[in-house]
């Protein structure tokens, strides 16, 4: 299949346009290298710097490479950020997906696999011990960064419905781990591991933890974690359903079913660094949800997905592996 991977430089479309490549898929690469890492796109794929912004140079690439498919992951994704400078987000996750909607049509490729998030769901108040977080579970972001994902998501569903378009929406939880040379390297970094592994490294001298009085077994906040590899797995199927007709529009949560908390993270990490990891309790942030799991249940029956690389120990592990040889990440050049 020829494949358009946008956000092919960063962290998690790295890694499927790796496992794509790997599948002897013909990837090109549409990103701007605003956020992501030109060292991360593998030797095999394409890369076309492009600012998804500029619809004339998206239908261009769109045009001479005449992809079968899409995986449109390229997105600004920090929630503080996203509530400072809400244009900025609407532009990027609302606009920039229209752009590569109308790209997409105008080519002829109707086929879209879509990166969505748990922030779409908002603060759904699951119970410790609760069957996680589901599909049909209601929408109701509480930040801009989720809002502009659930448009992104409700436009690409009026695409299917009056473009033909077949889509397929993957909301995401906490992706982790490295895969194959590729790692977690934002700047900033918002997410726990990476942060965590800071420590371990010496690069900071403890960890804040946000609040240790959440109703969870050890008051610290419980999160659904995904090995980045599992994730990719999921897209190439997604790709092959879609490709198949077996699937027309739909969404599936990419969950493991179970969550760690944040105090559960740094044990496993002190356990395989060998480092002590010391922390420092702050306040809640506001809108912190206490458990974010997901049932994974409907991706295992449509996509035939089954994560096996996201033990936690298995997560951590890699990206350990993968901090310690990259202990300042990619290169400063982008
Ligand atoms: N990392 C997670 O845990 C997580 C969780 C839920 C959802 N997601 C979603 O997954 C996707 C990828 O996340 P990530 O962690 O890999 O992010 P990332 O920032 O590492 O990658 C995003 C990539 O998109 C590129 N990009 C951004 N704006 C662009 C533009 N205007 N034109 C072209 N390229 C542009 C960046 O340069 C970067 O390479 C995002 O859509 C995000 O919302 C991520």
């Amino acid at each position: 299949m020829r494949v358009v991977v946008t956000g092919g430089a960063g962290y998690i479309g790295s890694v499927v346009v790796a496992r794509l490549v790997g599948s002897g898929h013909a990837v090109t690469v549409i990103d701007d290298l605003s956020k992501g890492h030109r060292e991360a796109v593998s030797q095999g794929a394409e890369l076309a710097v492009c600012d998804l912004g500029d619809a004339a140079e998206l239908g261009h690439i769109f045009k001479v490479f005449a992809p079968d498919a899409v995986v449109h992951l390229a997105a600004r994704s920090l929630v503080g950020e996203s509530m400072i400078i809400p244009g900025t987000y609407y532009r990027q996750n609302v606009t920039n997906t229209l752009n590569v909607l109308e790209a997409m049509d105008v080519s002829g490729c109707r086929s879209l696999v879509f990166s969505s998030t748990a922030a779409v769901y908002g603060e759904p108040g699951f119970q410790v011990g609760g069957s996680g977080i589901v599909e049909e579970t209601p929408t109701g972001p509480t930040n801009v960064y989720g809002e502009t994902k659930l448009a992104a998501e409700r436009m690409i569903g009026w695409y299917g419905a009056t473009r033909g378009f077949r889509t397929i929406t993957l909301r995401y939880f906490n992706a982790s781990g490295a895969f194959g040379g590729l790692g977690e390297d934002h700047r900033p970094e918002a997410h726990l591991i990476p942060n965590v592994l800071r420590v371990a490294l010496g690069q900071a001298p403890n960890l804040a933890i946000f609040g240790g009085d959440h109703p969870t077994p050890d008051g610290t906040p419980i999160r659904d974690y995904v090995h980045v590899s599992d994730l990719a797995v999921a897209h190439i199927r997604a790709l092959e359903v879609l490709d198949g007709g077996i699937v027309g529009n739909d969404t599936l949560n990419l969950g493991s079913g179970s969550g760690f908390s944040v105090a559960q993270i740094v044990e496993t990490a002190r356990r395989v660094t060998g480092h002590a990891i010391p922390t420092v309790s702050t306040v809640r942030r506001a809108g912190d949800p206490p458990i974010l799991v997901a049932s994974g249940e409907r991706a295992r029956t449509i996509l035939g997905w089954n994560p096996t690389e996201s033990s936690i120990e298995a997560i951590i592990g890699s990206a350990w592996e993968w901090h310690t040889a990259h202990p300042h990440g990619y290169s400063v050049s982008r």
